[in-house]
């Protein structure tokens, strides 16, 4: 995604009193690297394939937020198989996902009707499918569920696989398998909710354990396990979204740009077109050539690569194009309105 980032060094294996860490990394790459038996917890949110179903549906995630690419279906099997293999025994694993990914992950594991005497069930990866946590989402107030997309019956959860490998209990045993949260109302695609995700650290690791994220996004997280005195290793291939609260862990380098607090009023880029062809306003023509659009002699490579894109193609690529470049220094406003909107998804 970003090609401008320092990537994970390899091998990377986190000892005991490993500082917080937050790499760019392909999540699949970030797991190999761990040493076997080497994690406390894992809490993690896959760019999973059937978020593409709401995408193209038009709900929130295409309207409100970037998009990013997605992890297909046929390498669940291998991410479950490698967070089986860096956890400790006796810990917990949570995965974020939709009913279609539940259930895909639920077939491709060959859990079905058999359960366990303890009620449940096996995993071919080696862990145990306890159950689906449900994250209720309510208004802002938390006073009442709020419905989104869909007409057999709205849509207004979301499923939080819960997985065990060996045997943990929770630590407190009286918490419900329906939380309830509104949506997080931060900049980034699917930031998930601090107060859930401090639930499901709080009830599954200990102070000084190591809890990552191979798919951190906005890196609530790290965010929520310093705040419980856990330790964390963050991954993602864009940490565009990084939490300012992050920042100072990401490698250099590494574009931060929320952290950056691109400040400027949104404003969305001009038709491509009229910046290949010289017809734009100026003062885009001029915010085209500082972001490396445009060259002496017409368009350069990233804009001929981004002519090509199909519409529906293109929007994100020119988001993720404005994200993840390294802004550069004495930057036109102009451009500077450009990233803020690639960043928050406003338009203007
Ligand atoms: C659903 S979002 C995670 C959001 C996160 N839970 C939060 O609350 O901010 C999925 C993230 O996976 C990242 N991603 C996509 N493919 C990846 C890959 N192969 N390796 C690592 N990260 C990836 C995306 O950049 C995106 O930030």
């Amino acid at each position: 995604m970003s090609e401008n980032t320092q990537t994970l060094q390899l091998p990377f294996s986190p000892a005991r009193e490993a500082p917080d860490r937050v790499v760019v990394s392909d999540a699949f790459e970030l797991l190999r690297s761990l040493a076997p038996a080497s994690v406390d917890l894992v809490v993690t949110d896959p760019p999973y394939e059937s978020l593409q179903i709401h995408r193209a549906r038009g709900t929130t995630t295409r309207l409100t937020t970037n998009w990013f690419v997605t992890v297909p279906n046929e390498r669940l099997p291998e991410l479950l198989r490698e967070v089986a293999r860096v956890l400790r025994d006796d810990r917990h694993f949570y995965l974020f996902c939709d009913e279609v990914t539940a259930d895909v992950i639920k077939q491709q594991q060959g859990v079905g009707a058999a359960r366990t005497p303890n009620g449940a069930r096996r995993c071919a990866c080696g862990l145990t499918f306890w159950k689906e946590i449900l994250w209720a989402k309510t208004t802002l107030d938390g006073s009442r569920i709020r419905g989104g997309t869909g007409y057999h019956y709205r849509a207004a959860s979301e499923r939080i696989l819960f997985f065990e490998k060996g045997k943990r209990a929770l630590n407190d045993l009286g918490v419900p398998d329906v939380l309830m949260a509104a949506r997080a109302g931060v900049p980034g695609p699917a930031v998930k909710p601090a107060s859930l995700v401090r639930t499901l650290i709080a009830q599954s690791s200990a102070p000084g354990e190591l809890v990552i994220d191979p798919f951190c996004g906005s890196g609530v997280v790290g965010v929520e396990a310093r705040a419980l005195e856990r330790r964390f290793l963050l991954g993602d291939i864009d940490l565009a979204y990084l939490d300012p609260a992050l920042a100072a862990l990401a490698p250099e380098g590494a574009v931060v740009a929320r952290a950056a607090q691109v400040i400027a009023e949104a404003r969305e880029p001009p038709q491509l077109e009229s910046l290949a062809e010289g017809t734009a306003p100026p003062d885009e023509l001029d915010a085209a050539r500082a972001c490396g659009w445009l060259q002496e002699d017409g368009p350069s490579e990233s804009l001929e690569n981004l002519l090509e894109l199909r519409p529906k193609e293109r929007e994100p690529a020119v988001r993720r194009f404005l994200r993840t470049e390294p802004p550069r220094p004495r930057e036109p406003d102009l451009l500077r309105a450009w990233r803020a909107w690639a960043l928050n998804g406003r338009r203007i």
